[in-house]
């Protein structure tokens, strides 16, 4: 039987790629290997949306070249996104590759795998754009939660970002392929749904009947035993109201968003061609906080674009605290080859976006810390996710706003909704004890 390893960078999006995958494969027959030195195929699913992430594979798919002189038979994939981008790249530097297929391609990747175990190198890179990757057996790495893909790719060409060059443009699934996936879910067990896309809130914009996210999330949310539904990832100037009224009205429907900001500067923001500028982005937090007083917001920001100042950095520090984010995620600003960013120079010095960085990572905590602090004596629904992976003795699970809570319960419980109180906190984390529980 062929053991098969996995591993994954980047965004959810690859997780459930891998997910996918691993679905297919195993009801193949193949068998999924605890670890790459027990494993016969080795597929990386990689990430293109900074040049580090890229380095990492590099360095961890070179590390296998003696393995490969020692096994000629071991077959390693590179897949995903940087098979997509840079696939002659890959070949010349990895020449142990013995398959490198694109996101457009995964669908075809078990007969791609046959073929490249007879007769390697195979390259497989291009075909139209399409949804094609879709979930086949009953595979799940989880039993009561799922990422679900709603769309792929993204028309944005925000001047930064790789991601419409390796995903290519938005497609999105039918509104009934979407229901009856999670129809199955549920029957399988699962409570709570994350929908994928790289630009969630403008799904649905070329399929006929034209609908959108929220009529999606209307129709999800009349699924009986579906609790929870989230989605991922939202662009601002695509937020509508009727996106604010879904999470304000309809029971599944959590409150949290991601919603990045990016930058807090206008003159920064137009650079990075975002369509918006700051004013808008606090007018609709504010709008959102008005018709969910309890929602929580998660941000992206990149430091040290091209030209950005001090001064322009100031006003991402001002939007952070004035706007009070849950958490959010800092990344130093990557020229990405073939994106309109890369034309420009990239004059803000390495130590000097690390500072930037480090300045607002420090912001943020101070403003998690705050924001949980005040909800010491709060008791939130939790669903419980497993173990605590700090403290052993604890379970770990997530309040609908999605922040992490931490709190002694008896063994059992993974799976389950229950109430805790929070009693102490970190800027990371909410503890608590389980307090008494609903009926339901
Ligand atoms: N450099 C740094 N960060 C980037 N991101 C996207 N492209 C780049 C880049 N070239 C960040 C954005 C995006 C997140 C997924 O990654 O903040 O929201
Ligand atoms: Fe990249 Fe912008 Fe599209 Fe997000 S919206 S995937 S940052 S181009």
């Amino acid at each position: 039987m062929t053991k098969l390893f996995i591993k994954t960078f980047g965004c959810q999006m690859n997780k459930l790629d891998s997910e996918l995958i691993l679905g297919q494969l195993l009801a193949l027959g193949y068998e999924e290997a605890d670890s790459p030195n027990h494993a016969d195929v080795i597929l990386f699913n990689t990430c293109s949306v900074r040049r580090h992430a890229e380095e990492r594979v590099f360095s961890r798919v070179g590390a296998l070249k003696a393995r490969k002189r020692r096994e000629p038979d071991l077959l390693i994939g590179v897949i995903g996104c940087m098979a997509q981008k840079d696939a002659v790249e890959v070949r010349r530097r990895l020449p142990h590759v013995g398959l490198v297929c694109g996101t457009r391609m995964l669908h075809r990747l078990p007969e791609l795998i046959e073929e490249a175990r007879r007769r390697p190198p195979v390259l497989a890179v291009e075909t139209p754009d399409g949804f094609c990757l879709r979930r086949s057996g009953s595979f799940r790495r989880n039993t009561f939660q799922a990422f679900v893909a709603a769309m792929r790719g993204c028309d944005n060409f925000c001047s930064y970002c790789v991601v419409p060059y390796v995903r290519g443009r938005e497609v999105s699934r039918p509104i009934d392929d979407i229901e009856d996936e999670a129809k199955r879910l549920v029957d399988d067990g699962c409570v709570e749904i994350t929908l994928l896309g790289q630009n969630i809130d403008s799904y649905g914009k070329r399929l006929s009947p034209r609908v959108d996210l929220a009529d999606l999330l209307v129709r999800l949310d009349r699924i009986a035993g579906l609790r929870r539904i989230r989605f991922v990832t939202s662009h601002p100037r695509d937020f509508s109201d009727a996106m604010i009224s879904a999470i304000a009205e309809l029971p599944s429907v959590c409150e949290n968003v991601h919603l990045p900001p990016q930058s807090g500067s206008d003159r920064i923001l137009k650079l990075m061609k975002r369509g918006y500028a700051s004013a808008y982005y606090r007018d609709l937090a504010a709008k959102l906080r008005r018709e969910v007083p309890e929602v929580t917001v998660a941000a992206d920001f990149i430091v040290g674009f091209p030209t950005e100042t001090d001064a322009d950095f100031q006003q991402s520090c001002s939007l952070l605290q004035d706007v009070g984010f849950q958490n959010s995620f800092i990344f130093k600003y990557s020229p990405r080859p073939g994106t309109a960013a890369a034309d420009m120079t990239d004059d803000v010095p390495s130590e000097e976006k690390a500072r930037r960085n480090n300045f607002l990572l420090d912001l943020q905590k101070q403003v998690s810390l705050a924001q949980k602090t005040a909800l010491v004596g709060t008791t939130h629904e939790v669903l419980v996710e497993g173990i605590s992976k700090r403290d052993s003795s604890k379970l770990m699970g997530r309040a609908r706003t999605n922040h992490i809570v931490v709190f002694e319960g008896p063994p059992g419980l993974e799976g389950k909704f229950v109430n805790v109180r929070v009693t102490s906190c970190t800027p990371l984390t909410l503890f608590g004890v389980l307090a008494p529980q609903d009926a339901s």
